[in-house]
């Protein structure tokens, strides 16, 4: 079992950055901390310096994703996981992992080629309290992290065994999502339900990244939010509804990369001792409607 303990940051390539300057305060309540000199956004959702990082591209999709140790000793298990595994991992220097807030980093690649940065030690801004530039309340982070992503996975058999087996990834549970009849894996690093969930589809066009989930407080931020999609002409992808395995209500609205973002309340919180992994043959209990997105070439 390895030393993971939280999802820490998430990085993103963004061809349209003038949008996300808008949709991400306006719609997401996310705050701009920074925009670097090369045009890089970094986001706040909470305390933590970096949660969000856009950087400007011609391409729009996950660009790494940082994974959160408590401790050293929790980061020298993930090197010592990698090593038995014959995986290869590079020691960022650091001068490089300061740079980036955190006091530690390493990094790899997954099966699907996606870029991984174990660290810890994250930069806390306690002296800068989040301030939502939508009047809401933190985003539900703390010990369960950033929240959740969901990755089209190539590799999906592999991918299961590498998060579980080597970097120690409890399974949760898994379904069939209807219409597509694929199969999507959830795994989790803390009581969160799930803190990455792979589905087995090779990504034939757009984004490996299906969707991040932001945890709101309340049934009415949610809510909230979704009037600030709509008021802002947002795409709404998967309307309100709830889903079957971490119970979370939500919606997913269209970032200007063409990935979603969940919006959700209630997701379930997994108790180590008595939890089944069980199947699910489908996804929602009730709504998430899919209103199809309208099409890129139209435009
Ligand atoms: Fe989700």
């Amino acid at each position: 079992m390895s030393g993971i303990d939280t999802l820490g940051y998430i990085g993103f390539n963004a061809s349209d950055m003038a949008a996300w300057k808008k949709f991400a305060p306006e719609v997401l309540g996310l705050q701009i901390a920074e925009e670097l000199e090369d045009g890089t956004l970094v986001l706040r959702a909470d305390s933590h310096q970096r949660r969000i990082i856009l950087h400007p591209s011609d391409q729009d999709d996950v660009a790494y994703v940082g994974w959160e140790c408590r401790s050293r000793e929790g980061l020298d298990e993930v090197r010592s996981a990698l090593q038995s595994a014959n995986i290869p991992f590079e020691n960022v220097a650091m001068e490089e992992a300061r740079s980036l807030s955190v006091r530690e980093m390493i990094r790899f690649s997954d099966n699907d080629g996606v870029l991984i940065e174990v660290h810890y030690g994250p930069t806390i801004l306690s002296n800068q309290p989040f301030v939502s530039p939508v009047g809401a309340r933190p985003f539900v982070t703390q010990e369960q992290g950033l929240g959740h992503l969901v990755l089209a996975s190539g590799e999906y058999s592999k991918q299961n065994t590498f998060y579980q087996q080597v970097l120690g990834f409890k399974p949760t549970d898994t379904l069939t999502i209807p219409g597509i009849n694929s199969e999507a894996s959830f795994m989790r690093v803390n009581q969160r339900h799930h803190s990455l969930a792979l589905v087995d589809m090779a990504p034939t066009h757009g984004p490996r990244l299906h969707h991040i989930m932001l945890e709101m407080q309340s049934l009415d931020e949610v809510g909230f939010a979704y009037s600030r999609a709509r008021a802002a002409g947002a795409h709404i992808l998967i309307d309100l509804g709830r889903h079957v395995n971490d119970n979370m209500l939500s919606f997913y609205v269209l970032t200007p990369s063409g990935w979603a973002v969940e919006i959700g309340w209630g997701g379930v919180q997994i108790d180590d001792e008595t939890w089944h992994v069980t199947h699910y043959p489908t996804n929602s209990s009730w709504g998430h409607e899919f209103h199809m997105p309208p099409s890129k070439a139209s435009n």
